[in-house]
């Protein structure tokens, strides 16, 4: 039977989480707008993106949706304050998150996966490894051995993360970065895409460059 999913908010990662929802076997019913939409000149806009579904789901603002029956839902932002959202959806409605793992994607029968967590095609989670609520481990990344991938903490495509490391929630591992084993990635950091991490980063720092320097935050201002 077909599973029912409703997406709350809007993002650039929405054809990905189209890909796997559908790859799942979800039918996407609907995608309720938490705010309205800001078009970048350079990013496809929800109704085009929405356009190449088999069954393109209705678009609903917050105040108006009513959830139905054997319904699931997911977070369609991938905001740094999507938490705010998911207190919202929590405290209004009786919908269980699902939990999005692309068919592609190995995840060790020894790591463990929260609530709401997104991973990509092709990418590996091992043994030992936990991904917390709300994480995102976007295509092709790696999270390494007995590492810790905060809440609401996204692991971009082709990220790798090596063994005991924790990053905390809501922190960011661009696109291509790599994390060297047992350091500690403070909650709200930022690795920039193509850094390697070699010294922990402090919390709400941004780091950048081969090795990895801090370009701002509390260190620097
Ligand atoms: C880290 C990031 C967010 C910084 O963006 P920003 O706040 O706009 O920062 P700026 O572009 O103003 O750059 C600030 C400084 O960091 C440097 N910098 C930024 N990104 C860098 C990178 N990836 N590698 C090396 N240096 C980088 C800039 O050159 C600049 O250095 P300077 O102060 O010496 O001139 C962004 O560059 C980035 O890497 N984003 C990750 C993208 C990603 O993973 N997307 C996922 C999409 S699926």
């Amino acid at each position: 039977m077909t599973k029912s999913l409703i997406l709350f908010g809007i993002s650039n990662f929405l054809s990905d989480l189209f890909d796997c929802a559908l790859a799942l076997g979800y039918s996407i019913d609907a995608i309720v707008m938490n705010q309205p939409e800001v078009r970048r000149p350079r990013t496809k806009g929800v109704e085009e993106r929405i356009s190449p579904l088999p069954s393109p789901p209705r678009l609903i603002d917050l105040d108006d949706f009513v959830p139905g029956p054997g319904q699931e839902c997911f977070l369609g932002t991938t905001s740094i304050r999507r938490d705010r959202l998911v207190k919202l959806i929590e405290e209004r409605y009786a919908l269980p998150f699902a939990r999005l793992v692309h068919p592609t994607a190995y995840i060790s029968p020894l790591a463990s996966l929260g609530k709401g967590v997104f991973v990509g095609a092709n990418s590996v989670v091992a043994p030992g490894a936990r991904v917390e609520d709300f994480a995102l481990i976007n295509r092709s990344a790696s999270l390494g051995h007995d590492s810790v991938l905060g809440p609401y903490a996204r692991l971009q495509p082709g990220g790798t993360v090596g063994g005991h490391v924790t990053i905390g929630r809501g922190a960011t591992v661009g696109i291509g970065a790599t994390v060297i084993e047992e350091k500690v990635i403070g909650p709200g950091a930022m690795v920039a895409a193509g850094a390697v991490v070699i010294e922990d980063v402090e919390e709400g720092c941004m780091v950048a460059g081969v090795p990895g320097k801090v370009k701002s935050g509390p260190m620097n201002g």
